[in-house]
């Protein structure tokens, strides 16, 4: 069998850092060989965020393109020469790239990190802008973990969802017709409150959410967001969720009478958020097995209460539950450089499933 070596890199929502791997991919495997999490400069991400949140200017969208291009640069290098890796054997580098702004239904998925800095630094070819041909053909242009995780996982012998709780989350149903999409927020907001009052980038093993109690006024007025209740196709961002959605919810908790709930309150209320996002969308499919990845799987509260909430289905943590991401993007590179559509049109909506990124060489 032919076997081909890959790069793939996946900076996410998070911001919590650039996963890079290196696979080694058949038509029918995707073996890790190694992997590795470079830091995202705080002031890069703080930029991002501004961006994010519209406040700041055009000539800092070019820098962003820049040092992003830069960064995955330096990534990909570290993780070459750590592994003694020669670079004329990867076929190409696949780059997710980092999503500044997601707005499918205007025809937009914006995302940065300019590939030719890696192709001319690195001298492999890079496949890139993975989303926006999908996005034309009337897609999400998310999410597209769903086509790798059927790829991957569609030889275990039980029915089997896949949930990835990254910034955002996203479950995959494998069955005949392939079914994926997001289910809410992930982690994003659990960072960002445990941010605003600990300055910690992410409350480790729920500990803070553990030790407040769950407002229930509050979860049923952030559950009446009509995202949760939205058929699928469908995908999200910080676009939807972020702090002026979590603001506006706390000021419109609907009750008798207002008041502000403690701070370790919203905590344990947000990560009920997560958990129950997540487990609706489980218990419609009634899975035999639901496979955890992404960051959030690595919050020991968080997976929990998914398991309480959702008793008769097994809970397992996916093996190489942190790298899948960014196996994701490795393979859609294999799967452009040759020229192979990608199953996604049942996922994002797209008319058509389709040849999907471009190639910088
Ligand atoms: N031990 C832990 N306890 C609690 N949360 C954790 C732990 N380890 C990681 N996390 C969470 O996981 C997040 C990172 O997850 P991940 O890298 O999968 O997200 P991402 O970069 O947004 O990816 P994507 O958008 O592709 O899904 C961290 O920001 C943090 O919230
Ligand atoms: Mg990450």
């Amino acid at each position: 069998m032919n076997k081909e070596y890959y790069i793939g890199i996946m900076s996410g929502t998070s911001l919590d850092g650039v996963d890079v791997v290196y696979c080694e991919i058949t038509p029918n495997s995707c073996k890790l060989l190694a992997s590795l999490e470079y830091p995202m400069p705080l002031e890069l991400k703080s930029d991002i965020l501004m961006m994010t949140e519209g406040k700041n200017s055009l000539e800092k969208v070019g820098q962003i393109e820049h040092r992003l291009g830069v960064l995955f640069t330096q990534a990909v290098g570290t993780l070459l020469i750590r592994e003694n890796i020669d670079a004329s054997t990867i076929t190409a580098i696949g780059s997710h790239g980092q999503t500044l702004w997601h707005a499918p239904q205007n025809g937009v998925s914006m995302q940065l990190g300019d590939p030719n800095i890696l192709a001319a630094k690195t001298g492999i070819p890079v496949v890139a802008d993975f989303r926006r041909k999908d996005v034309a053909l009337g897609g999400q242009g998310a999410p597209f973990a769903p086509a790798f995780h059927e790829f991957i996982f569609s030889n275990i012998n039980a029915s089997v969802s896949v949930v990835n709780i990254g910034g955002m989350a996203n479950i995959t149903v494998l069955g005949d017709k392939l079914i994926g999409y997001d289910t809410g927020c992930g982690n994003v907001l659990l960072d960002m409150w445990v941010n605003a009052h600990y300055n910690l980038a992410y409350d480790k093993d729920g500990i803070w959410a553990r030790s407040g109690d769950v407002d229930y006024v509050l979860l049923d007025t952030m559950m009446a967001d009509p995202f949760f209740s939205q058929p699928y196709p469908k995908s999200t961002g910080r676009e939807k969720f972020n702090q002026a959605w979590l603001e506006e919810m706390i000021a419109s908790r609907k009750d008798t009478v207002y008041f502000r709930p403690l701070a370790q309150n919203v905590q344990r209320t947000l990560l009920e958020l997560t958990a129950l996002s997540i487990s609706n969308e489980v218990l419609k499919f009634n899975t035999d097995v639901v496979l955890l990845c992404g960051g959030g799987a690595k919050n020991t509260f968080l997976v929990e209460r998914i398991k309480t909430l959702i008793p008769n289905i097994e809970v397992a943590i996916a093996q190489n539950a942190d790298q899948i991401e960014a196996m994701t993007f490795a393979w859609l590179a294999y799967k452009r450089i040759h020229n192979e559509e990608v199953n996604l049109k049942d996922v994002t909506g797209a008319r058509e499933n389709t040849i999907l990124g471009g190639i910088y060489a």
